[in-house]
């Protein structure tokens, strides 16, 4: 019905509906989940685009990706074009992503106080240079990442620059970098920027359900949806929205039971690809969790524990018990 193929740079997806980049969060494990799923897209999360080049690169970046992880795009953060240039030519060279995406969004006070993330949008010709020099070096497509401007004419005008710099995709965030996360996502804003481009633009924020997912799409009439916070702990979000955006209904499933179930793949996932040691499992268990039947008493456990496979044991029982 509304389920569009998305096409960036050369990629035709098989849809569009895309897991947006989350620190902490979007690791190899939990987006090949979020694509067993239907995610048509997966981003990685933002890598530091100066560490990648300080840091002993393989060692920063072990598990990034894998072969059946595809198609994916890493999100670079920075501010400096050549720097930027140098990290993607290596993650180009090492991982062929199918996508090199820039944050320009990114409004945490870490990121912007390094005139990185959303702090680039007051520099509109740093912009412009930035992509420029990515799409001039690079064989990957390029896109980008941004927020909403204060007043809807500098967005505009930012937005017109990524377009003319040679970007294959824009997604647009519908707040401003002030709000953070609060207020609503503004949809007309987004529509505007979609409006003003030939590029596809790709809408994001308060995609939670299947109906704000049917709203935004028709509401901003951009080219795919990004799905970010309602994913954390819930990857059957893309099934969901994917079904109900292809045939108007919708799924009825047991949330119990498809929760835990999605969690003990998760820990299989984050084993197979020996990531169990690199992330806060207790964060993640966290938001597989929430709002089940007896999650409280379990993550009362948890808390208690500090070995990592203490915690799986722990949450495989109760996995098991509660199927
Ligand atoms: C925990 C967390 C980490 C995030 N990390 C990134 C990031 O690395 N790069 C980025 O561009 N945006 C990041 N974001 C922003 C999301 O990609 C997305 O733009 C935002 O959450 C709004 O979408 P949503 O309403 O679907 O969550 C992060 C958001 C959260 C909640």
């Amino acid at each position: 019905m509304k389920l569009k193929k998305l096409k960036i740079g050369k990629t035709e997806l098989s849809g569009n509906l895309l897991l947006a980049p989350m620190a902490d969060v979007t690791n190899l494990a939990f987006r090949l989940l979020c694509r067993r799923y239907g995610a048509d897209l997966t981003y990685t999360e933002m890598i530091n685009a100066d560490a990648l080049l300080n840091e002993s690169r393989k060692s920063f970046i072990k598990g990034l990706s894998s072969p059946d992880d595809r198609p994916f795009g890493v999100q670079l953060v920075g501010s400096c074009p050549e720097k930027l240039k140098q990290a993607a030519l290596f993650i180009e060279e090492e991982y062929r992503p199918e996508i090199i995406d820039i944050n320009m969004g990114c409004p945490a006070r870490c990121i912007t106080v390094a005139g990185c993330g959303s702090a680039l949008l007051n520099s509109p010709e740093l912009v412009y240079m930035i992509i420029s020099e990515l799409t001039d070096s690079l064989n990957t497509p390029v896109s980008t990442k941004i927020r909403l401007l204060g007043r809807e004419e500098k967005t505009l005008e930012i937005a017109r620059l990524i377009e003319k710099a040679g970007a294959s995709a824009l997604t647009v965030h519908g707040r401003t970098a002030t709000q953070m996360y609060s207020g609503s996502s503004n949809i007309p804003g987004i529509r505007a920027v979609k409006s003003e481009l030939s590029i596809p633009v790709i809408a994001n924020g308060d995609v939670r359900d299947e109906e704000s997912a049917e709203r935004t799409l028709e509401l901003t009439d951009c080219d795919g949806l990004m799905i970010g916070r309602a994913a954390m702990g819930n990857p059957f979000i893309f099934k969901r929205i994917g079904h109900y955006l292809e045939t108007g209904e919708k799924l009825e499933t047991d949330k119990q039971s498809r929760r835990l179930e999605d969690f003990d793949t998760y820990i299989s996932l984050l084993e197979e690809h020996d990531l169990l040691s690199s992330i806060n499992l207790r964060m993640h268990a966290h938001w597989f969790t929430k709002g089940l039947r007896g999650s409280r008493q379990v993550r009362e456990k948890i808390n208690g524990l500090e070995d990592g496979r203490a915690i799986t044991e722990l949450l495989r029982s109760f996995c098991q018990e509660k199927h």
